[in-house]
């Protein structure tokens, strides 16, 4: 091979190596960018208001638990853990402890909170989470997954409404009074028990099998598959984990996901339910 041929090997050679290391610090530098415009997302005041909002919900009518959803924002998110509650309590902000509150059997709503909502479909959303269920609807497009919305924010009167009809089945299949409503509270929480009236909590639907949706058989389906694994980083948990029913009192709901924001990831590493996580590391900064 004579030394022309050489040479040119080598300025080859060495422009392919240039090339790649230009597409990998590019790379780098754009996911870089892209978590901590998500970081700031999370923790600014575009969301993270931090109180409720005195203005009347916009729609909560009933048809809201039955819609699919058909909006997307396409844009992805991966909110940020860095809240330290090991260090202390204090060191969750102000304005992000609205994300944390505990909302069960044990810690009701005691009235209506007024919720600013937005429309994703039909269906109305708490403001402050809809940018992150779109961005989470979104993620699922990018894959071709239809991911939707089935229930987003619902008022403590339309839950009352919801509760009646499960007590009704209930007593339909024979249950006296008292049984009735002991057994759908497993199902429907009791009104203001729901996290749906804290307008944190979101019931995702299956868009490729439909008759799957608000049933064990949605975490088969490949919408159930894709909010399993990708909700956290979107700072959504899965609220009511199959075994952990004696805590959560709630059956195995595969479709609920309840946003807490930046914690979402540590929270689903605790191996915790949110009853148990709360307890033992929120309480304290909200006494
Ligand atoms: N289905 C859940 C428990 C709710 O009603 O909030
Ligand atoms: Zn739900």
């Amino acid at each position: 091979m004579n030394r022309k041929i050489k040479n040119r090997i080598v300025i080859l050679g060495a422009a392919i190596i240039f090339v790649l290391l230009a597409l990998g610090a590019f790379t780098y530098f754009k996911n870089k960018q892209t978590k901590s415009i998500i970081h700031e997302e999370v923790n600014s005041k575009k969301i993270s208001t931090g109180e409720i909002i005195a203005e009347k919900n916009s729609d909560p009518t009933p048809s809201q638990d039955n819609q699919n959803e058909k909006e997307h924002t396409p844009k992805t998110t991966d909110p940020q853990n860095d809240i330290n509650i090991e260090k202390s309590p204090t060191s969750i902000p102000d304005d992000q402890k609205w994300a944390l509150i505990l909302v069960n059997s044990t810690h009701p709503l005691t009235e209506e909170l007024a919720i600013k909502t937005v429309k994703i479909g039909d269906i109305s959303v708490d403001t402050r989470i809809a940018p992150y269920v779109n961005q989470l609807i979104a993620a699922a497009k990018e894959e071709g997954i239809g991911l939707g919305v089935i229930s987003g924010y619902r008022t403590i009167s339309r839950q009352k409404e919801l509760y009646d009809e499960k007590c009704n089945y209930w007593k339909k299949q024979g249950l006296s009074d008292e049984q009735a409503k002991e057994k759908a509270c497993h199902y429907v929480a009791i009104p203001g028990q729901s996290e749906h009236n804290s307008g944190l909590a979101i019931d995702f639907s299956s868009t490729s099998n439909p008759s799957a949706n608000l049933t064990e058989t949605f975490e088969s389906t490949k919408e159930g598959k894709f909010v399993k694994e990708h909700a956290p980083k979107f700072g959504f948990i899965l609220r009511y984990p199959k075994g952990k029913e004696d805590i959560t009192k709630v059956v195995y709901e595969p479709w609920h996901f309840r946003f807490v924001g930046p914690l979402a990831i540590k929270i689903i590493d605790s191996g915790l339910v949110f009853d148990e996580y709360w307890e033992k590391n929120l309480s304290l900064c909200f006494k």
